[in-house]
């Protein structure tokens, strides 16, 4: 079970062809195509991790009775590819998004799969699927490794006994439609996303199954994106739908950054901790504590939040610029994009485009 897993290759017969594959890097959108190849590997309890390929993208044949459909034992990634200005293709991190693979798996009674593996798979389909990365502006590979329970039964007394890891990559543009223009967010008290002992930090299907009703409840308030609240009192902000939340308290060498705590029900982004350090490193003063509505309207209303933005490997870091909620509405300065907001942006953004030096060592050859 612990022997290295090797991926056999099945050549495409159709790739696409280079006209197709301009059009789309032209303007990738987020999520919408997908690249000539993916990778699987399966596990079962007799065999261990097994299998392992590198095909072309096809579909996937299950059983109507296969229990991912029926019990959910679903779990994913996300993580982006960036072509480097050396030619070369490097990932943000990606040992951290292998270690939180494993987190998610073992909340779900699922198997690990080997960091080493989680790595390999990236290697593979990278290095076929190479002219799909990207090279123009803000643009890059996102790859979506994921995890499904594929064992053939009704029985829900225990984990099923097999699994199908895959990975697959869609290049993408901008997450949001408007750039970086700032969001408005909606405060959801009606639905909460995750409660203490759930799933919420694990990077599990059916958290994003159950946030879909506000996220629509949002859009009907003509809001981008939900802020999830703690589940028990609705008062603690959590995170949002895809990302994780940052305020900035004073401005100047004054400034202070804030994150939620990690309360074991939000999702302990990658882009978050990467933050923080990159704030310490700046010489702010960062805090991760838990924060509320009432402190975000107070201060917001009062000028002591100055700046709101959410981050995530999607959404890199967008601005919050207006919060609505069932009783009324606030802005967050004046609305634009802030100063240390869109200094944290660049830099992010100048590591993971090698474009400014990586003094943390973050960025991986593909
Ligand atoms: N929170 C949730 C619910 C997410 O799905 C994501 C995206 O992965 C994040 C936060 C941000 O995490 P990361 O920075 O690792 O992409
Ligand atoms: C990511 O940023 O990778 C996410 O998973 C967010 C969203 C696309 C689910």
């Amino acid at each position: 079970m612990s022997q290295p897993v090797v991926f056999t290759r099945t050549e495409t017969s159709r790739p696409a062809s280079a006209e197709h594959r301009s059009k789309v890097l032209a303007d990738p959108g987020f999520g919408n195509y997908f690249t000539d190849h993916m990778v699987t590997a399966r596990w079962s309890t007799e065999q261990g991790w097994h299998d392992a390929r590198l095909e072309p993208y096809h579909p996937v044949e299950l059983d109507p009775a296969t229990t991912v459909l029926h019990y959910g034992q679903a779990i994913f990634e996300g993580l982006k590819a960036y072509h480097q200005p050396d030619g070369s293709i490097a990932s943000f991190r990606p040992w951290a998004n292998a270690t939180r693979f494993q987190d998610s798996a073992r909340r779900l009674a699922m198997p690990e799969l080997p960091e080493e593996t989680f790595l390999d798979s990236l290697r593979e389909l990278v290095s076929v699927d190479n002219q799909w990365v990207p090279t123009e502006g803000e643009s890059s590979l996102y790859l979506r490794p994921f995890m499904i329970s594929t064992e053939r039964t009704l029985g829900v007394n225990r984990p099923a006994g097999s699994y199908l890891y895959m990975l697959i990559a869609s290049p993408a543009g901008s997450y949001f439609a408007s750039g970086v223009k700032p969001v408005t967010v909606w405060l959801s008290r009606e639905y909460a996303r995750a409660s203490p002992g759930g799933t919420g930090a694990a990077k599990f299907a059916g958290n994003y199954a159950a946030s879909f009703v506000a996220q629509t409840q949002a859009a009907e308030q003509g809001c981008d994106q939900v802020v999830w609240l703690d589940a028990v009192e609705r008062r603690a902000v959590e995170e949002m739908g895809g990302m994780n939340l940052f305020f900035v308290l004073g401005s100047g060498a004054e400034a202070r950054l804030v994150t939620p705590e990690l309360t074991g029900s939000l999702l302990p982004g990658i882009t978050r901790s990467s933050l923080l350090r990159m704030g310490e490193r700046l010489g702010l003063e960062v805090e991760e504590r838990r924060i509320t509505t009432e402190e975000w309207e107070q201060k917001a209303r009062s000028g002591e939040i100055t700046e709101v933005f959410a981050c995530g490997t999607a959404a890199v870091i967008t601005p919050v610029g207006k919060v609505k909620h069932s009783d009324g509405e606030f802005t967050i300065g004046d609305g634009a994009p802030g100063e240390l907001t869109m200094k944290l942006r660049e830099q992010l953004t100048g590591i993971q485009y090698g474009k400014l030096p990586d003094p943390e060592g973050w960025m991986t050859k593909l």
